[in-house]
């Protein structure tokens, strides 16, 4: 018979989602887990899982439990996510679970992949440790840190984060299409933060003729590059474009229809690009492109309009969540581009409605988080 979660349980599970943290933009498509050692309520090892291919978090917290001299055995291990009973790039945590010669394991979250789904605890248990998998906050915490991983183990396709910036009066960019710059620097540089931790960032060739984006993640702590990915039908792309100037910096994929010029693709081709091909209506190819870029291994990404795009991908239901940063001005005109195009809800009972919305400030800017999904 198990023992009840207590109140220090929760609080060293809470220590350990923040040290989860430490892996954000490093180890996808791994999930962020962190892990603490504790005797009688005393932290005696601490770790998370830092890069893709490094120590997992339990085994992290192991050594360092060791490193201070200290030994262990007996100890609880409060970790985010189930320990791993599987060999993938590292040895099963289970095994080093055993070997260290832990007591108790209390887990925030199950892994919802197919090699893991409870097979670890599952293990831990029979061996006659005490396996606790808790409920309430410290579980939703858990689950909403790894909405990439999770939606990519359960549905194999990367989540879906929709980025805008706004005018008051819901407006991407004026009638005559300027939209530069709308947000605030400070709002700006957190979206290339977004960037960095992304697997991809996504435009319609409409942004990508407007703007001439680069689109790559531009802020000092940015450890890798996500995926450019432009849905351009036709495969328009200007060779001479920065995204395909900038492929040296940062991989780019251009989804094209089956009737997009052969030349063009394979010109885009021998500039470096993957070029991913796509049927259907604008919503049926969101969903096609999706599913291979997670085939691929992409787990999440950033989804940065236009108008256009970012309809198509509401109609097919494939946003998770909405990160508006509403400026304080307003443009007007009816001409002027709103957030999402599409066909959109019949009435407003069919409306998508969120499931959580969080607000801050971001200078002079209103950022407004809206979860439509949960994993
Ligand atoms: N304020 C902001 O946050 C923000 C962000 C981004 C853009 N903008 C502004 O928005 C304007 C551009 O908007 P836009 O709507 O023209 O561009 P868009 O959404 O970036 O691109 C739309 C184009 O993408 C192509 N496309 C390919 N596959 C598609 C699919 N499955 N579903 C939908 N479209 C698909 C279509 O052209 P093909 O049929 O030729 O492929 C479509 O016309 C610019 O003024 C830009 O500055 C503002």
């Amino acid at each position: 018979m198990s023992a009840v979660v207590t109140a220090q349980d929760r609080l060293q599970l809470q220590r350990a989602l923040e040290l989860a943290e430490g892996g954000r933009g490093r180890v996808s498509p791994n999930p962020l887990v962190g892990a603490i050692l504790a005797r009688q309520g005393e932290v005696i090892g601490e770790g998370f899982h830092a890069e893709l291919g490094g120590l997992h978090a339990e085994v992290a917290a192991i050594h360092e439990c060791r490193a201070r001299g200290l030994d262990p055995a007996g100890s609880t291990l409060y970790v985010t996510l189930e320990p791993c009973a599987h060999h993938g790039r590292q040895p099963p945590c289970t095994e080093a679970i055993l070997e260290a010669r832990i007591a108790r394991v209390v887990i925030a979250s199950e892994d919802p992949s197919e090699k893991a789904s409870g097979r670890g605890p599952g293990i831990l248990r029979d061996e006659g440790l005490e396996v606790e998998v808790v409920g309430g906050p410290e579980a939703a915490a858990a689950r909403l840190l790894n909405q990439a991983f999770r939606k990519h183990a359960r549905i194999g396709r990367p989540l879906v984060i929709a980025k805008s910036a706004l005018s008051l009066d819901g407006r991407v960019a004026t009638t005559g299409g300027d939209s530069r710059w709308i947000s605030g620097e400070a709002s700006r540089r957190l979206a290339h933060r977004w960037r960095a931790e992304s697997d991809a960032v996504c435009v319609g060739i409409g942004t990508a003729l407007a703007d001439d984006p680069l689109l790559t993640a531009r802020e000092p702590g940015a450890v890798r590059q996500p995926t450019r990915v432009v849905f351009d039908s036709e495969a328009r792309l200007p060779l001479s474009s920065k995204l395909v100037e900038s492929i040296d910096a940062a991989p780019l994929a251009v989804i094209a229809r089956p009737a997009a010029p052969a030349e063009r693709i394979e010109a885009l081709k021998a500039s470096g690009a993957l070029v991913i091909v796509c049927d259907g209506d604008p919503a049926g190819r969101v969903a096609g492109a999706l599913a291979e870029l997670g085939r691929r291994g992409l787990t999440s990404l950033l989804l940065e309009g236009g108008p256009t795009l970012t309809g198509a991908f509401l109609d097919a239901s494939e946003v998770d969540e909405l990160r508006l940063f509403v400026a304080p001005i307003v443009i007007g005109g009816a001409g002027a581009s709103p957030v999402a195009g599409g066909t959109g809800a019949a009435t407003i009972t069919d409306a998508t409605r969120a499931l959580a919305m969080e607000w801050e400030r971001s200078d002079g800017d209103l950022l407004i988080r809206a979860r439509l999904r949960e994993w």
